[in-house]
């Protein structure tokens, strides 16, 4: 996250004196990525962060792969995954390599009896279902329908929901998450053709600051298993940091999008990059205004990307028979485009009320159990005519 950001009390010089009204030192911890040369912040905790108490129970999640290789279109229905009560277990990996694993979860409870961090991968959350507040050891972040929560490895989480009724799509990427840097100028502040600018993010406030010398479950999610541990010391103890790594929010609603007299393709809608995938925002617009424009997307060969579009609400032009909550999956290899009557039917529309989240991998995707539980079986063969 390129904006620097502080919560909390801090000492005017980093790697100095900072002490605690009892007389004690503060604990410092440097938070980076990228060994030292991605973004970091700096954290004062009350207690040391390394107090491990006890090692518990290890449990491999790693998803369960149906199609290692396949060259078929698919529609998943992530709407008919069960909720579940915990956050963790109502996790469902769907399309995953080695770069990033998308999922759906449904959970119903908050996460009040351990603290969660994935040492794997950096996380987007977007929120379908929902409202609650992501509380972090860098502050909270309250979220709601439409929002993406990026959460770098390695960050302490809870997440509290205010209802039963959730739905989130996600993606852990095992790369780190950024907004595009063409949208960026060489200080890292958003350019003035950017989709979104700074204004729009939502960034962690209301630090939270809790001592003890209690004992505290938490699970570290590290190579695709859930290690159970013990810290003695709240794991929310910060009393301030600041830096450029930590959690944030953005809100698809605040996506501006990008319209011409023609067809745009589809890096407009980019939103985030990583150096294997991308996330596109597709959001209600205006179409293309050429007199003879065809507003309906042109048949592309995808050959070196899959393609992941997870249909959020409004119509989506370009496809039939999909519904809020579906998942589409056009493979690398073979060409896709608009349904049979698409073409023809976005002629002299005026706008779309399309909301949909694209995930475009660079490597190809392999097809995991649960998804094809869910999976509608006859997609692939949906472009004939009818
Ligand atoms: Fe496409």
């Amino acid at each position: 996250m390129p904006i620097y950001h502080k919560q909390g009390n801090i000492p005017p010089k980093r790697h100095t004196q900072f002490r605690r009204p009892d007389g004690e030192l503060y604990s410092e911890q440097l938070f980076g990525t990228i060994g030292f040369d991605g973004m970091s912040s700096l954290l004062y905790h009350h207690n040391r962060p390394t107090m491990v108490k006890e090692l518990l129970k290890s449990t491999d999640v790693s998803p369960k792969i149906a199609l290692e290789k396949h060259i078929r279109s698919l529609k998943l229905v992530s709407f008919n995954v069960a909720p579940k009560d915990d956050f963790l277990e109502a996790r469902e990996p769907l399309l995953v390599n080695s770069d990033v694993h998308i999922g759906v979860a449904a959970p119903k409870k908050s996460m009040t009896t351990y603290f969660y961090k994935n040492a794997d991968a950096d996380e987007m959350l977007f929120i379908h279902k929902g409202s609650g507040v992501l509380r972090t050891l860098f502050g909270q972040i309250p979220f709601e329908y439409g929002d993406y929560l990026i959460i770098p490895r390695g960050v302490i989480y809870q997440i509290n929901f205010d209802g039963e009724d959730n739905r989130i799509f996600y993606a852990e990427s095992f790369t780190p998450i950024y907004t595009p840097k063409r949208y960026r100028n060489w200080f890292g502040q958003l350019l003035e053709h950017s989709p979104f600018c700074e204004r729009d993010y939502k960034l962690p406030e209301n630090l939270e600051t809790f001592i003890d010398t209690d004992e505290h479950l938490m699970k570290v999610k590290k190579q695709g298993v859930v290690h159970e541990m013990v810290y003695v010391g709240h794991p929310f103890d910060v009393v301030g940091w600041d830096g450029y790594n930590y959690p944030y929010g953005f809100s698809i609603h605040n996506f501006e999008p990008i319209t011409g007299r023609v067809h745009q393709p589809p890096p407009v809608h980019q939103t985030f990059e990583t150096s294997a995938f991308v996330i596109c925002s597709f959001v209600p617009r205006l179409y293309d205004y050429h007199p003879k424009s065809i507003p309906a997307p042109y048949n592309h060969s995808n050959i070196d990307s899959d393609e992941v579009l997870y249909y959020v609400d409004g119509d989506f032009m370009s496809r039939n028979g999909v519904a809020p909550g579906n998942i589409s999956l056009h493979p690398a290899g073979i060409p896709h485009g608009p349904h049979p009557g698409a073409v023809e039917r976005s002629i002299g529309q005026k706008g779309s009320e399309e909301l949909a989240v694209m995930i475009d991998t660079f490597k190809p995707l392999k097809v995991t159990e649960n998804a094809l539980k869910i999976d509608d079986g006859d997609y692939y063969r949906s472009w004939l005519n009818a």
